[in-house]
């Protein structure tokens, strides 16, 4: 059920949206579950729960034994890649960039969703995993040629050479790709409003970026469901789904 104050909160954002010269978007997986991709973490457990990170998505063990990490990849592919389509939360940031009222997405997100949707300036801070490279040759290979090696071996190799694969996501334990954070750092700087879309804000660095607009003077707007570590800080929080709220905040930021 929706609580009470949504209509009158969505208000409140839209007139901080407008009132902006700088909002930038900064989404997690949250953005996604009604394009029917599980989130890791919130209301009914998510993928961590399932399966544990330290082992599925973590580079010391991706190097100890990579084939857990195929596994898993392989067990949630159909689901999170093959039926996933953007959804209307993923659609209104589209129509805010176009209006202009959004500067840029920042995600966690590794769907690729954001781009599909037709969101021009998306820096993916935790790669894609619809790409893959090969840890010998450096050779670049789409979703479906990896996943066609996929079906020969696990874990698979390299069609040139037969090196190991990998995916071009940021597992635990590594560092963020030094470019994009340095962007996505100077944005949140920059922003007078961070406009925060289904994260938990767990996960650092990412985490820390609208904690960066907050000591800058910028307000932060979260649209989550369930709570997260920076609501008491926030300008506004909306506790409701992302493809329920974003659609009306945008056409009321438009109008
Ligand atoms: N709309 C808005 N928020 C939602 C929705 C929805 N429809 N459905 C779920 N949520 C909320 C969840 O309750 C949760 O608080 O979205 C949040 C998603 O949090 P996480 O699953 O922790 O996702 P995220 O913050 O993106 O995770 C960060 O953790 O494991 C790593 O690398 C992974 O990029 C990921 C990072």
């Amino acid at each position: 059920m929706e609580q009470p104050d949504v209509g009158k909160l969505i208000f409140r954002a839209a007139g901080l949206l407008r009132a902006a010269r700088r909002v930038v978007a900064f989404t997690g997986a949250g953005i996604s579950a009604d394009s029917g991709i599980p989130t890791y973490r919130g209301a009914g457990g998510g993928l961590w729960s399932r399966y544990d990170p330290d082992k599925y998505a973590s580079i010391d063990y991706f190097r100890k034994d990579p084939s857990y990490y195929w596994r898993f990849f392989r067990d949630v592919r159909h689901q999170v890649l093959e039926a996933a389509q953007p959804n209307p939360a993923h659609l209104a940031l589209v129509e805010l960039e176009r209006a202009g009222h959004l500067e840029a997405v920042i995600t966690q997100n590794i769907d690729g969703l954001h781009a599909e949707a037709g969101s021009r300036r998306v820096l993916e801070l935790h790669g894609s995993t619809r790409r893959f490279s090969c840890q010998s040759c450096l050779a670049r290979l789409s979703l479906d040629e990896a996943w066609e090696r996929l079906a020969l071996a696990l874990p698979p190799s390299c069609p040139q050479c037969e090196g190991p694969l990998r995916p071009d996501v940021v597992l635990f334990g590594e560092m963020l790709p030094e470019c994009v954070l340095r962007e996505a750092i100077e944005l949140s700087r920059s922003a007078d409003v961070m406009l925060v879309v289904g994260s938990s804000l767990v996960v650092h660095p990412a985490a820390g970026l609208p904690i960066l607009t907050r000591e800058h003077g910028g307000r932060v707007v979260i649209v989550n469901v369930g709570e997260t570590p920076l609501d008491q800080v926030a300008a506004v929080k909306i506790d409701a789904g992302a493809a329920h709220v974003l659609p009306r905040l945008a056409g009321s930021v438009i109008q």
